[in-house]
């Protein structure tokens, strides 16, 4: 090989060696940023855990609301005129046995709860995530006059019974959903985990 050879194998190296190092730095200094965007926070970690609710002043016939991962959970303590009801209308309902709907396999049925007296939902709209109200009065005839009782979404008309499960012809999809909970005492529910898992 003559000198002026050995000169350009020499940069060619210097070169290449060059260029490779210069090309990791970079990915190192990329790959940094886009790691710790994988890191949760702490405020999301707060967010999935569970949470309790003191039922024990929840009279019959009441809702109350806790938050859970953000969003409204639904209680409401029903009366057994309500779970009665719940059985005369399945006619008008998508889902009447919670085949399709979001739930713990315990709330696989019409009553869609652990404890029938006690309904946990997620208060969430299953069409586009609206907060439906409480109609609670069976016959209400600012829903409709066969009302069977249950929640009304404001926003496009969607109507569930007193498990929350879809009437027929309606925006909404779904059953609305029921999340994990259980009792860690009479009075007392955990909602963010089941019994199973805790
Ligand atoms: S968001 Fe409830 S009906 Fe559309």
């Amino acid at each position: 090989m003559s000198e002026a050879e050995n000169v350009d194998e020499s940069r060619r190296h210097f070169l290449l060696v060059a260029t490779t190092v210069v090309g990791a730095a970079g990915a190192v200094a990329t790959a940094i940023p886009f790691l710790s965007s994988w890191q949760p926070s702490a405020r999301a970690q707060a967010l999935g855990g569970p949470v309790e609710a003191d039922i024990s002043k929840l009279q019959v016939g009441e809702l109350m609301k806790v938050e859970w991962r953000g969003q409204a959970i639904y209680i409401v303590h029903r009366s057994q005129e309500m779970l009665d009801k719940l059985k005369d209308h399945d006619g008008m309902l998508r889902d009447p046995n919670s085949e399709e709907s979001e739930q713990p396999a315990f709330a696989k049925n019409a009553q869609r709860a652990l404890n029938p007296e006690y309904l946990v939902l997620i208060g969430v709209c299953t069409h586009l995530g609206c907060a439906p109200m409480a109609k609670f009065k069976v016959g209400d005839t600012d829903v409709a006059a066969d009302w069977p009782g249950g929640f009304y979404c404001p926003c496009h008309g969607s109507k569930f019974d007193l498990s929350g499960r879809v009437l027929k012809d309606v925006p909404a999809p779904l059953n609305l959903k029921v999340p994990p909970y259980y009792f860690s005492s009479n009075t007392t529910l955990v909602i963010g985990l089941d019994k199973g898992a805790a």
